[in-house]
């Protein structure tokens, strides 16, 4: 992928998947390829809990940003790995709750710094910006960050369906804890990835995803649990995403493409995958 920091542009890459795309059309997106669409209908066969899986860490999203600016006082927000805009994106669902909220969308995929600058282009406070979240550093000193979000004020990061992205050797507990560690008590950690509680199924899954140029690692939930240790869960802790304060009232999801449909309900039968994940306060 060509990236060219300077003149804030980089261009798209069509000869392998991305996240963003493939996430994006599990979601009911357009903005994909054909190789986006190839990869997960070669991924599915084995693996198809996924479809679901998306969809309920969307709706968790919802539900973890509402209780945010609704009920834990929450007025900033820096969202890692945010994807692709679809309905009732974080700075929409936030402001609904709160109207001052202020949020820095950040994903490493150029699509989607192309989509939300059209999305985002009247909006004050909210940006998107293109940065790579292992380098937590160049994050923090990016001027967009600096301008929108104080970090003498309680801040609630938000790693959603990310945690997969980061394998071992990108020290993911210096990735996920290097915001809360230095914000203000009272702030938020958000986070799901997709986990196993069968090793060996999690090891194929990897195996397969990171194979075809995606970075990945599924984790058993006690793997994610051991990133977390001196921050408070909000009730009822880190579960599957299906469990976390379900509402049947929230807005529902764009429908999904007719090519997946075949998948939904998947995990109804099989839970061998899920995402897992819930949101923790820093005292
Ligand atoms: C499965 S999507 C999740 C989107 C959104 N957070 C949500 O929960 O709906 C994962 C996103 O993480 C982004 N991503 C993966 N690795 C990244 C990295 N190293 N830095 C920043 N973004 C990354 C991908 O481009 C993709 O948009």
């Amino acid at each position: 992928m060509a990236d060219d920091r300077q003149s804030g542009t980089t261009s798209i890459p069509f000869d392998v998947p991305t996240s963003a795309r493939a996430y994006g059309w599990m979601l009911g997106g357009k903005d994909n390829y054909d190789v986006d669409r190839a990869f997960l209908l070669s991924t599915l066969p084995s693996f198809p809990e996924c479809v679901d899986i998306a969809r309920q860490n969307r709706q968790f999203l919802f539900r973890a940003v509402r209780y945010l600016t609704q009920e834990a006082g929450i007025r900033q927000i820096l969202d890692m790995g945010c994807g692709l805009p679809t309905d009732n994106n974080v700075h929409q669902v936030a402001r609904r709750f709160a109207p001052d909220a202020r949020v820095v969308y950040v994903d490493i995929d150029p699509i989607v710094l192309a989509h939300g600058r059209a999305l985002l282009a009247d909006d004050d406070s909210t940006t998107v910006i293109t940065a790579d979240m292992r380098d937590q550093q160049s994050v923090l000193d990016h001027p967009e960050v600096r301008r929108l979000i104080d970090f003498r004020e309680p801040v609630a990061v938000l790693f959603l369906s990310v945690g997969h992205h980061l394998t071992d050797a990108d020290d993911p507990r210096r990735v996920l804890r290097t915001v809360i560690d230095g914000s203000a008590p009272g702030s938020y950690l958000g986070l799901s990835q997709v986990v196993s509680d069968d090793p060996a199924r999690g090891a194929q899954m990897t195996e397969h995803i990171s194979q075809r140029g995606i970075p990945w690692q599924t984790r058993t939930p006690a793997e994610l649990d051991a990133f977390l240790d001196g921050l408070d869960p909000v009730e009822p802790g880190l579960v599957n995403l299906a469990d976390w304060r379900p509402d049947p009232d929230q807005p529902a999801l764009a429908p999904v493409h007719e090519a997946l449909a075949t998948y939904l309900g998947a995990t109804e039968k099989n839970k061998g995958i899920y995402e897992y994940g819930g949101l923790l306060r820093k005292s």
